[in-house]
């Protein structure tokens, strides 16, 4: 037997509970047979110290900034890679070879439409939808159109549904975009790139021809890459436990986005710009920064602080970098960006920020992009869903594929009344 942690509990039971050992990364303490020899559960609201997989997905080191796909490092990748060579990654273990890329490419370009009947859907909506509400719902009515690659036990139907899906978020994306200001929809281009197809879905009209931007569409390839996967955090974990069940993969994704919508997880970006400009100039600067160290006032600088990062998320550092590239080239300048890096400036020195590990995280700098690129701030979370359709299926492929997969199901430390008898109503 390895190494083991001992743990006297339960009327001075000792018990020797395994460790075990990842390739990087601290150790974990295999508590699975807690509950049978102690009576006892564990607490870890927000599973701060729980692990509740096995991945060989990603790997974060929160501490010292690292993020990893399959050991690659996210900075390597963000700038040789391209968005589908990642995704092909994250679902097959290893990089793919030219005709492997070229091959797997072609496939979901071959999968970009949607059913017309679901296109009847959006109609549904009112104009004023927010386009994740409108995504929930179009993801999850997947699930009524796919009978043919239902059974999640067949690797092959797995990796339809798993090509399926990232071929048709940036159409549904990109329609629930047209919808809201009343254009119409743009059918899905696969001459073009994943993202330039996507970015002619969303910003063409039929009565002229539009042509890709390069620079735009390596910025907005990029930010796909930055956002594909990101371990266990929230929206994942959901799709993980909606899919434990033994639910559809378009089930399980319409609940990942569900989940991503909220404003301390996807929903950030959206947060964080709607701050800038709330902000506006540089010298209103000091007083966000005080309402954010006032522990009477809810404000929190939106895009600062992680769960994991206790460093400077390496996302914001690519992201930083793809802001300027962009703007240099496309010669456009926005005065939030400069107030984002002198608030990001002033936080840093703050000893408020600095005790508490507080950093730019990925979504501090994405709004400005985003908004030059010409996404209206509603858009923002839905691009964050598109790009992590790639890390949910991957995630979810894994789960299914593990011998020692179950359902999901945590416990809890019971806090309400005990057994007590029912009061007619006349008696209360
Ligand atoms: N501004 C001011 N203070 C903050 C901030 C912030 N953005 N973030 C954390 N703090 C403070 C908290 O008040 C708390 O202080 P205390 O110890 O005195 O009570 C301390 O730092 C720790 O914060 P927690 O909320 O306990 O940390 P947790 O790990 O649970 O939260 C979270 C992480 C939710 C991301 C938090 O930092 C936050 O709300 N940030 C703003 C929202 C945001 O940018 N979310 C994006 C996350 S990245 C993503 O989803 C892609």
């Amino acid at each position: 037997m390895g190494e083991s942690a001992k743990l006297v509990a339960g009327g001075n039971k000792e018990l020797d509970l395994p460790i075990l050992t990842g390739t990087v990364g601290p150790d974990v303490i295999d508590i699975r047979k807690l509950y049978a020899q102690t009576g006892m559960f564990t607490f870890d609201p927000g599973f701060t110290s729980t692990a509740a997989c096995e991945s060989a997905l990603t790997y974060i080191d929160g501490d010292e900034g690292v993020l990893l796909h399959r050991g690659y490092p996210i900075g390597q990748l963000a700038e040789h890679s391209s968005f589908m060579e990642v995704s092909y990654l994250l679902l097959n273990n290893e990089l793919p070879s030219k005709t492997e890329l070229s091959d797997f490419s072609r496939t979901i370009s071959r999968h970009t439409m949607l059913h017309e009947q679901l296109m009847s859907f959006y109609g549904g909506f009112r104009r004023d939808a927010h386009p994740m509400a409108i995504m929930c719902g179009v993801v999850g009515a997947l699930s009524a159109f796919y009978h043919d690659s239902s059974d999640i036990a067949d690797p092959q139907h797995r990796k339809i549904s798993s090509h399926r899906l990232i071929a048709k978020m940036p159409t549904i994306a990109a329609a629930a975009y047209k919808y809201s200001v009343g254009q119409p929809f743009v059918y899905p281009d696969n001459s073009l790139s994943y993202t330039g197809n996507f970015l002619r879905m969303t910003f063409g009209v039929p009565a002229e021809p539009y042509e890709v931007n390069p620079i735009v569409e390596r910025a907005m390839d990029r930010i796909f890459i930055l956002h594909a996967d990101h371990e266990q955090n929230a929206s994942t974990s959901t799709v993980r436990l909606a899919g434990s069940s033994g639910a559809n993969p378009f089930a399980c994704i319409a609940a990942g986005i569900a989940c991503l919508w909220g404003p301390a997880h996807g929903g950030a970006n959206e947060a964080a710009l709607n701050m800038l400009k709330e902000i506006g100039t540089p010298d209103k600067i000091p007083h966000y920064i005080a309402r954010a160290k006032d522990k009477n006032d809810p404000f929190r600088l939106m895009g600062f602080g992680h769960r994991v990062y206790k460093n400077y998320d390496p996302r914001a550092t690519v992201m930083q970098k793809t802001v300027r590239e962009v703007f240099d080239s496309l010669k456009v300048s926005d005065p939030l960006f400069e107030t984002a890096l002198r608030l990001e400036e002033l936080a840093l020195s703050d000893p408020y920020f600095i005790e508490k590990k507080l950093f730019p995280n990925v979504d501090f700098y994405s709004g400005i992009i985003l908004s030059a690129i010409g996404f209206p701030t509603t858009m923002f979370t839905a691009l964050f869903a598109l790009a992590r359709t790639v890390g949910w299926v991957a995630q979810w492929n894994e789960m299914i594929s593990d011998p020692n997969q179950k359902i999901g199901r945590p416990r809890q430390l019971y806090t309400g009344p005990t057994e007590r008898d029912y009061l007619p109503l006349g008696k209360r």
